[in-house]
């Protein structure tokens, strides 16, 4: 049997997420298959590997429920394990494979990818370059303007070129036009994003993006079905059928995601076939372009004229039992337990 460890938490504003993204890839792992570790990294970014109920992970509980003990993953090739620090010593517990259920920093860009290349173990999803590029918003822009992706107009600058009076707003607001969505380069689940309608909205608009990053992106507001694809695979990769939000907020934000459930998923969207299908190819292009591997989810809008634009590609999308990912893989007849093995297939299949 392999040795499978699972991530889950991480030092991210999307934490919360990952404890749910883990407990539904824990209920739905092949435990014939394998011998699950799993490994808690806290808010705050300590390591410990974790024994105790998926309950607990899912009701942010498994500090205070479980059994834990300080743990990390060896950078040394040799080892290929994870060393748990007991106060007696340090045990090596040996690992074949990986999979990061982390959202957002620390664990969907790169960094943490970063260790397992170091320490030579197989990783579920995108490897080091394709994380980082993905999670940053100005660098996926202008990659997929080179590779001529359809995308927003958009501007961006640093926290310091903008605070030292060096960024003239005036004239990003006439290329872009109000309303002007502002982000941080780098957060996820929609955190520290605003839609401003007026020089004092994008003011105070850029003030929160810049809590949240050094680096701030702005961009027209596209008019448009927001519909998502999920690819998976290496060099070939898949595509599934086409996803849409159908959302009752102003727009798809964390609450929304994540909270009030106020937001509806069609799966599979109610599109013609041919639309669909340029949405599937596009997205594949997407993919290639960033480098991914393993799997990410690919977001558009699509506008009324049947132009897709690209929004942004989630290199480790939700995987909670009602996130888009593994229910479109699900509509094209992939079960959860199922797409589980094949990203791990994938990220052993990257590894030779
Ligand atoms: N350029 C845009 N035009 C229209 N809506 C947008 C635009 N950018 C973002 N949004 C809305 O904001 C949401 C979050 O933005 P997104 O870039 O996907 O950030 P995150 O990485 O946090 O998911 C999107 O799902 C969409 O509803
Ligand atoms: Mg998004």
């Amino acid at each position: 049997m392999k040795n499978l460890l699972v991530i889950f938490g991480g030092c991210s504003s999307e934490y919360e997420v990952s404890l749910r993204s883990s407990a539904s890839v824990l209920r739905n792992i092949d435990r014939s298959k394998y011998n699950v570790i799993t490994l808690g990294i806290t808010k705050d970014g300590s390591w410990l590997l974790y024994n105790g109920s998926i309950d607990n992970i899912e009701n942010n509980t498994w500090l205070t429920m479980g059994v834990t003990t300080p743990a990390v993953i060896s950078p040394d090739k040799k080892d290929k394990a994870l060393l748990v620090l007991k106060e007696t010593g340090v045990e090596k517990i040996s690992v074949d494979v990986i999979f990061p259920v982390l959202h957002g920093k620390n664990g969907e860009d790169g960094t943490i990818q970063g260790i397992f290349d170091l320490a030579g173990i197989p990783y579920v999803g995108c490897g080091l370059l394709a994380s980082a590029m993905c999670m940053d918003k100005a660098i996926t822009n202008t990659l997929a303007d080179e590779a001529g992706i359809d995308g927003a107009k958009w501007a961006a600058f640093t926290r310091s070129e903008y605070y030292a009076g060096n960024v003239d707003l005036e004239p990003i607001v006439e290329k872009l036009s109000f309303p002007i969505f502002v982000k941080p380069a780098n957060a996820g689940s929609s955190v520290g994003i605003s839609k401003a309608h007026n020089m004092d909205e994008l003011k105070k608009a850029l003030d929160v993006a810049f809590e949240n990053d050094y680096k701030a992106v702005l961009e027209e507001t596209l008019i448009g079905r927001e519909v998502e694809c999920a690819v998976m695979g290496n060099d070939d990769p898949i595509a599934s059928c086409i996803g849409e939000i159908l959302p009752t907020a102003e727009f798809y934000d964390y609450e929304a995601k994540y909270i009030d459930n106020s937001t509806g998923l069609a799966i599979p969207a109610d599109l013609p076939e041919e639309i669909s299908e340029k949405l599937r190819k596009a997205a594949i292009h997407a993919y290639k372009t960033m480098g991914c591997e393993g799997c990410s989810r690919v977001d558009f809008f699509l506008a009324e004229d049947g132009t897709c634009y690209l929004n942004e590609i989630n290199t480790l999308p939700g995987f909670t039992s009602i996130s888009m990912f593994p229910k479109l893989f699900g509509q094209v007849g992939i079960p959860y337990s199922e797409l589980i093995d094949r990203l791990i297939a994938y990220a052993e299949e990257r590894d030779k």
